[in-house]
């Protein structure tokens, strides 16, 4: 599913490299990488996005 329409990336592409970080992460550092680089605009899927770093970083902590 394709998770940002600004700078268009998939939701597997934010798993993918919340899995090969294998650590916790930050919304920027995971919406940076799936962006090459670039900032949120509208924001709309950045509630989505969250949530995903919140499920990984709760199941990285234990
Ligand atoms: S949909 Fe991701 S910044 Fe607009």
């Amino acid at each position: 599913m394709i998770l940002c329409l600004c700078h268009p990336f998939s939701d597997s592409q934010a798993k993918a490299h919340m899995q090969a970080k294998g650590a916790k992460v930050s919304v920027s550092e995971v919406y940076s990488v799936c962006s090459d680089g670039k900032t949120p605009q509208c924001c709309t899927c950045l509630q989505t996005l969250k949530d995903m770093v919140k499920s990984h970083n709760r199941a990285v902590a234990v």
